[in-house]
């Protein structure tokens, strides 16, 4: 229990405790980037990446998976806790020319209540794509709201919020390289 990685971490008034450690992370990682390229065959894909949270974890994959294709980025903001729940608001758009006519791969850090994908995914259909491959590095089914088909996800983890490898708390713990947990109930 000595190095940087296994020690919980204070983000704002939280303490996080070690839950995925950067080993365990870049092993599925690899698995996920294999399996991609084994689904992909050798096709040349769009890599639809959700900012900000999925930057991290979609670099390690894009490379693992060795596909050659192009790169987009998409940021959306969930409505939460309101009526409007379920809608999102589009700060950054995908680009149509990168989504219509091509196998568009989409990179989530997490689904959580899953209605960010909800709300997403009819959107993206919208631009015409040939297909569409949700990876999320994590889920949580048990917080999940609403179904969401998820065709790869690296971890499976409870309900409580997490942080590291990309994924923040309040603007904070991004750079963390594992993941950890929040020590109590979030
Ligand atoms: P959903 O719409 O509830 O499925 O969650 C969508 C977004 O909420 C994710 O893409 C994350 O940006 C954020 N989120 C959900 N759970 C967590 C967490 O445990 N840690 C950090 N961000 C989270
Ligand atoms: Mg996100």
């Amino acid at each position: 229990m000595a190095s940087a990685s296994q020690t919980s971490v204070q983000l704002h008034e939280h303490v996080f405790e070690p839950f995925l450690t950067p080993e365990m992370i870049q092993e599925r990682v690899t698995q996920l980037g294999q399996e991609l390229a084994f689904r992909m065959a050798g096709g040349e894909p769009t890599f639809l990446i959700m900012l900000k949270g999925a930057f991290v974890f979609a670099a390690d994959l894009i490379r693992a998976s060795r596909l050659n294709g192009e790169i987009g980025f998409v940021r959306t903001q969930s409505y939460r806790g309101t009526e409007t729940t379920g809608k999102i608001r589009m700060h950054l758009a995908p680009e149509p020319a990168l989504v219509t006519g091509k196998d568009v791969i989409l990179i989530e850090d997490i689904v959580d209540s899953g209605y960010t994908m909800q709300a997403f995914l009819p959107k993206l259909e919208e631009l015409n794509p040939n297909s569409i491959t949700l990876v999320t590095l994590l889920h949580k089914p048990e917080a999940q709201q609403v179904d969401v088909k998820i065709d790869l996800a690296g971890f499976v983890i409870p309900p409580k919020f997490v942080v590291g490898y990309g994924l923040d708390y309040d603007g904070i713990g991004r750079q963390l390289p594992g993941i950890y947990q929040i020590a109590e109930n979030f």
